[in-house]
């Protein structure tokens, strides 16, 4: 089994790497690969909302974010730590998180989670919530620990003195290794729960209303198609769950929303009601 550790800081050998080295050793006792990665320092930039993932299955811009997207697949685990900065994960992180959730279309459910937070004193657990929000998207469990999941310390190591923290750091491996292996018992027992495609009645929704479209047909017209194709796009990329370019799945796309006409007729209904 493999753990892949994300390492936010800008500073080699800081706080949030001790906080990480004692989830490493318990990784390493209890037989369970790791890898951390360290981006802090690296010029990450931001999604441009480009879509261009959605065709090639991979960030526009190639840098740390696809060469750890192979190595985030192959993994069981995903921990990913972050220093403090002004009550928030550092902004290296999140551009660098942003663009590997949502540029890889790899079925991420069932990958256990973990998050980190390292601070001087203030803004822990709101940078705890805010990581763990790119698992609970994803369908990955989270672990918990025996206390939220932070260590303090500002200069770099500091964080060695937390004695309380870096218990929280091997409680939180210890359990993550236990929501690992249970998980991989569970998947070879019942397999990976089934996924309902997302439903995408509101990219409909949106055109007709957007356009005030007298009926989901002329919602559906070729114009307003061309316009909202992003959004529709988007909804059924979800839906198949791959990066497949639009103009090829266009008649498949249509013939599947003519599948659901019982349902488009209800939203109509209620649109008419609405707009009455
Ligand atoms: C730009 C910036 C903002 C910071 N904001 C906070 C903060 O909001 N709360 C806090 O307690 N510490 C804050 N800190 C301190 C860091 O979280 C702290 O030094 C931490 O140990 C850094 O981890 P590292 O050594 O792994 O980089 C900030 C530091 C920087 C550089």
């Amino acid at each position: 089994m493999k753990v892949l550790m994300i390492n936010g800081s800008p500073r080699v050998g800081g706080n949030t790497s001790i906080a990480l080295a004692e989830m490493e050793k318990i990784f390493a006792e209890e037989g369970i690969e790791s890898e951390t990665i360290q981006i802090g320092a690296q010029p990450i930039r931001g999604c441009i909302a480009c879509g261009t993932c959605r065709k090639k299955g991979k960030c526009v811009f190639d840098d740390a974010v696809n060469q750890a997207a192979p190595k985030f697949e192959a993994a069981d685990g995903l921990v990913v730590a972050s220093p403090v900065y002004y009550a928030s994960a550092n902004g290296t992180l999140v551009s660098f998180l942003d663009r590997l959730f949502y540029s890889t279309p790899f079925d991420k459910r069932m990958k256990v989670g973990a998050s980190v937070v390292v601070a001087r004193r203030g803004g822990l657990s709101a940078t705890f919530d805010e990581l763990n929000k790119y698992f609970t998207i994803a369908g990955m469990p989270v672990t918990s620990s025996q206390y939220w999941n932070s260590v303090h310390g500002r200069l770099p190591g500091e964080a060695a003195q937390d004695a309380e923290g870096l218990q929280t750091m091997r409680t939180l491996a210890r359990n993550m290794v236990f929501l690992m292996k249970s998980i991989q018992l569970g998947k070879e027992a019942y397999g990976i729960p089934e996924r309902e495609p997302q439903d995408v009645l509101w990219a409909v929704r949106c055109m007709a209303l957007e356009q005030e479209a007298p009926s989901w047909e002329a919602a559906l017209g070729p114009v307003i198609l061309r316009r909202f194709q992003a959004k529709l796009a988007d909804a059924l990329y979800y839906r198949y769950d791959l990066a497949r370019p639009w103009p090829e799945q266009l008649e498949e796309n249509l013939a599947w929303l003519a599948g659901e006409r019982a349902r488009l007729e209800e939203m109509q209904r209620r649109l008419d009601r609405k707009n009455r």
